[in-house]
């Protein structure tokens, strides 16, 4: 039996992994935060004190991490070389650092046999920059959910004051504005709408407007 697949891309901060964690959650499918197996090879790559540009050692580095995607809950859990690094992997730190290695290629070729072998095992949400365009070119619905980057910044801005830390918005908004334009402009699987995908906007909507529309193309497969 097929496996019903939805890719959702867009750019960091534009609400994607809560949105598809709601609408997986409403669906019973399983919600794959692929940004986080991202994060957890460069969280792998900091401990060894190897600085993002230095290509040739990530790649090294890259290739000895084991990285695995567990649900306990209902939520994933990205294990790192056995340990579940999820409490790690959100500093702004490793957030520009998987930006810079996530662009080598090889770096997403040892990924992208995990992210295929659980969309074809199981009905996912599947969030990203390249999942429509390049992971799962035959997704059944394909999202690109943006925002303006005032609107994202001022979301991250407010998790972060939440979660304790203390961040300015100004910097938030640059390192956003930085993350975007080095995940648009890499050359290997870049952050763009892939073919028949389906354009949100959410500065405007509400987290479960969006939620909504999501749902009702999934409904709407033939
Ligand atoms: O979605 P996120 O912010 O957790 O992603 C972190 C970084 O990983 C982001 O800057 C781009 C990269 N990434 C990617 O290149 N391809 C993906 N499918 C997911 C994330």
């Amino acid at each position: 039996m097929s496996t019903i697949n939805v890719a959702i891309d867009g750019p960091a901060g534009a609400g994607k992994s809560t949105i598809a964690k709601m609408a997986a959650a409403k669906k019973e499918f399983i919600y794959v935060d692929t940004g986080a197996m991202f994060r957890a090879i460069a969280l792998h790559c900091s401990r060894l004190n190897i600085k993002a540009k230095d290509k040739e050692n990530i790649i090294k580095a890259s290739k000895k991490a084991s990285v695995e995607i567990k649900y306990i809950d209902g939520e994933q859990k990205v294990i790192l070389n056995g340990e579940d690094v999820n409490a790690f992997i959100r500093t702004e730190e490793i957030s520009q650092m998987t930006s810079t290695i996530s662009a080598y290629p090889e770096v997403r070729e040892i990924l992208l046999g995990l992210q295929r072998d659980i969309a074809a095992k199981n009905n996912v949400i599947m969030d990203g920059r390249d999942i429509g365009s390049n992971v799962l070119p035959n997704a059944d619905v394909k999202i690109y959910l943006t925002a303006s980057v005032e609107t994202r910044a001022m979301r991250r801005y407010k998790e972060q004051i939440e979660k304790g830390y203390d961040v300015s918005l100004e910097n938030i908004k640059e390192d956003i504005e930085k993350r975007d334009y080095q995940d648009m402009h890499r050359e290997c699987a870049p952050l763009t709408i892939a073919d028949g995908a389906y354009v949100l906007d959410s500065s405007d909507m509400s987290i479960e407007e969006v939620v909504e529309e999501i749902i009702s193309r999934i409904d709407g497969i033939k």
